[in-house]
């Protein structure tokens, strides 16, 4: 067993999460040779909105020219834009250690990951965009503070042990949450998952190996890891959303099987996840609540605190405006790159409209 190659209960199968995600990989393949038979095909008289409730009654996927109800579209455009806001944001507190990584191949790792993170974002804004919205629009959205992204990354990064901390707890509470959303009922989200959840579990795997050479190195490595597990454990189990009683879109999205699981479902998945990895780390996680449930068969645990959630939603968390800022920055400083490729591209589609 290693990093999230554990048995785990994802809808009942005793597979790991890279099986789970082979499934859904599977799953889309199937949808795609079997389309919607059963159900017919919208035609003139057809009721849109039925034709929909019955593509995803059949758990088949929802693709951009098919009709969508706008609060679909709108949730999607929601949920898919703050996850790229979040992959792009991301980079930055583990972008601060590149240049102090302790050695030239946890320098070579950690840059093919964060690399990995702006992959992610792309891809994200690209199936976002399949809804009809641009990436610009999206990214003056997140700067107008009209969208939002992940609460984690509002962190600080204060050693290199974080680097792990945030593989290991960071990148294993987001496969959790995202392999279900390679079953999500809209195709380019639900294919774009499949691929970000393969590289995430690499880079949970590299954050798990950073932990455990850390916590068998000298004493003050392994308490430098556990110190950053204890900061960094409430605020992962934060990154789920509100408990369920108040979270605002789980009921829709899970009606139109765009969420798989709840926030809190999927909460209790990770906790018991981490149990066992924990121990093998031989590190402790911050919790004198935590104990195994015989009656529930899951793990009791203390909550996060929701109200520092939302506080850090809402951008007063430690880092939101040093993120924002450098945001900003980059994307500015970036203009002229963007400038560059659209003036390249539109010369490539003269010479190809000359060619033809
Ligand atoms: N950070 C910021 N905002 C959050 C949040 C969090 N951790 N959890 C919830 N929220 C926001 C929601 O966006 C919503 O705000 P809105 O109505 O203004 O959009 C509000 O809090 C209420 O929450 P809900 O539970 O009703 O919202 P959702 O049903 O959308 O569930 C979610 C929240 C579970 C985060 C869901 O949107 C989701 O699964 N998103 C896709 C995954 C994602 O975005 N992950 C972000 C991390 S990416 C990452 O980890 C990169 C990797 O490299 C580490």
């Amino acid at each position: 067993m290693y990093g999230n190659d554990f048995p785990g209960a994802d809808e009942g199968s005793a597979t790991g999460l890279l099986d789970q995600v082979e499934a859904a990989e599977a799953d889309l393949r199937a949808a795609a040779v079997r389309g919607l038979a059963a159900s017919g095909s919208p035609g003139a008289d057809s009721d849109l909105q039925e034709y929909f409730d019955a593509v995803i009654g059949a758990d088949q996927k929802i693709e951009p020219r098919d009709w969508m109800p706008d609060s679909y579209r709108k949730t999607l455009i929601r949920q898919i834009a703050q996850h790229a806001h979040s992959e792009i944001i991301g980079m930055q507190p583990e972008g601060n250690w590149i240049s102090r990584a302790p050695s030239l191949k946890r320098k070579a790792i950690l840059l093919a990951k964060v690399q990995d993170e702006a992959g992610h974002g792309l891809y994200l804004y690209a199936a976002a965009e399949t809804l009809g919205v641009t990436r610009d629009e999206l990214v003056d959205l997140l700067f107008e503070g009209r969208q939002k992204y992940s609460s984690i990354f509002n962190y600080p990064t204060l050693t290199w042990a974080d680097v792990g901390a945030i593989g290991w707890l960071v990148d294993g509470a987001a496969i959790v949450n995202q392999v279900p959303l390679c079953r999500c009922s809209y195709g380019p989200y639900a294919r774009a998952m499949i691929r970000v959840c393969k590289e995430e579990s690499f880079h949970q795997r590299q954050g798990y190996e950073i932990l455990h050479t850390l916590s068998h190195g000298t004493p003050a490595q392994k308490a430098m890891a556990q110190d950053a597990i204890d900061r960094w454990w409430y605020p992962s189990l934060a990154m789920f959303g509100p408990p369920d009683a108040d979270s605002t879109h789980s009921a829709q999205s899970m009606a139109w099987k765009i969420k798989r699981f709840s926030n809190d479902e999927l909460r209790q998945r990770f906790v018991d996840m981490c149990v066992q990895q924990a121990e093998i780390l031989g590190l402790g996680l911050p919790d004198p609540e935590l104990r195994w449930n015989e009656q529930r068969q899951a793990h009791d645990f203390t909550q996060p605190d929701y109200t520092e959630l939302m506080r850090v939603i809402s951008g007063d968390g430690p880092c939101n405006r040093q993120r924002m800022d450098h945001r900003r920055r980059a994307h500015a400083e970036g203009a002229w790159v963007r400038e560059a490729a659209a003036a390249y591209a539109a010369k490539q589609a003269a010479r190809a409209e000359v060619a033809a």
